[in-house]
């Protein structure tokens, strides 16, 4: 018996040593200590043994059984501890590694203009509203008193649609102003009104420095009962000392546009000068903004509107030249190129 504890031992031991792998051990783990592995095997032969030897050789197979068990458990934890170390390596992240960065865009100078534009007049109770850039003849012309045989077409000339609007309305054009949303809006709210439009609009033209087929406008609109310049005065004072954030002055100037009596235009102070003359206000001290005036009778009717009760101004204004204004842009063909490297400088 005692040949045998010393075989054992000598075999588990030098068993244990070729162990390379935690299935190994598994298999080892059977061989030797499992419910039918050899120790436990010694261990139930010492029932026949005399009640002298069971004793001596209890003793020494239970320390053999310690042994063994504890010199497995360290294997087991060495497996263990290369299998933590190895995930770990395998997991690892740099985190102080410069990260892969994202390009981040940003809204195009003419729409962050168009936002503060839209901000301030909704501070003053004004709506914004919007409207087809297909139109119909009849709303881009027609309706705002510009029939077909007026030379006023001739300043507004564009690109047509080859197929018909519906209803009465004329042919399909790419509208010209903002303007046909006036009687749009008419319609479709009624009055009182107060609204702005901003819009993209589409001209023929020949392209240069300061023409361009597309661009962007914004018309305003207020209609009730008692409306005079005044209020037109008051509104755009505002709205441009609000925009520019300075004391600003305006004047009218006799214009002409079929859909306003009377038709005015709008100068502004010049923002470079404050007035005193320079060279974007060509020595004047003004800078022309807009075309306005008291809506037309004709338009009101278009709209549903009784011109007998309600009065109201009308304005348009070039969003796309306020933009190239605010920023000192000298070319009017930058805003719509698409092109990078002019975009990412706003
Ligand atoms: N629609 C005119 C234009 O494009 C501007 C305008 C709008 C003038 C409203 C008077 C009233 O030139």
């Amino acid at each position: 018996m005692k040949n045998e504890l010393k075989k054992l031992e000598k075999a588990a031991l030098a068993a244990l040593e070729q162990v390379k792998s935690s299935a190994d051990l598994d298999a080892y783990h059977t061989k030797y200590l499992g419910r039918k592995g050899e120790l436990t095997g010694l261990l139930r032969g010492l029932k026949d043994l005399s009640p002298e030897d069971k004793k001596t050789f209890g003793k020494a197979t239970n320390e053999l059984k310690i042994e063994l068990e504890g010199k497995f458990k360290m294997k087991q934890n060495e497996f263990e501890h290369a299998e933590i170390s190895k995930s770990l390596k395998d997991e690892w992240i740099d985190l102080s590694a410069p990260g892969t960065t994202t390009k981040r865009g940003h809204i195009h100078p003419l729409y962050q203009v168009q936002e503060e534009v839209e901000r301030i007049f909704q501070q003053m109770g004004f709506s914004v509203v919007d409207g087809p850039e297909i139109e119909s003849e009849y709303y881009n012309f027609e309706g705002l008193n510009i029939p077909a045989d007026h030379p006023a077409r001739d300043m507004q000339d564009t690109f047509f649609i080859d197929k018909k609007a519906d209803k009465d309305e004329g042919r399909l054009v790419l509208r010209t102003h903002t303007s046909p949303n006036q009687i749009r809006a008419m319609k479709k709210y009624g009055v009182p009104l107060r609204i702005i439009v901003p819009g993209r609009v589409f001209r023929n033209e020949a392209t240069d420095a300061s023409h361009e087929h597309t661009f962007d406008q914004v018309e305003g609109l207020m209609i009730d009962k008692d409306i005079s310049i005044a209020h037109l005065k008051g509104v755009m004072l505002e709205f441009l000392q609000r925009l520019f954030k300075k004391e600003m002055k305006i004047r009218f100037r006799p214009g002409y546009f079929p859909f306003v009596e009377p038709g005015l235009e709008l100068d502004m102070s010049c923002i470079f000068c404050d007035g005193k003359g320079c060279k974007v206000c060509k020595k004047t001290g003004w800078i022309e903004f807009m075309g306005c005036g008291m809506t037309h009778p004709h338009v009101l009717r278009a709209g549903g509107i009784d011109p007998d009760e309600y009065q109201g101004w009308a304005f348009g204004f070039g969003l796309t030249r306020l933009v190239m204004m605010r920023y000192g842009i000298d070319d009017i063909r930058h805003l719509t190129s698409g092109d990078l490297r002019f975009a990412e400088q706003f």
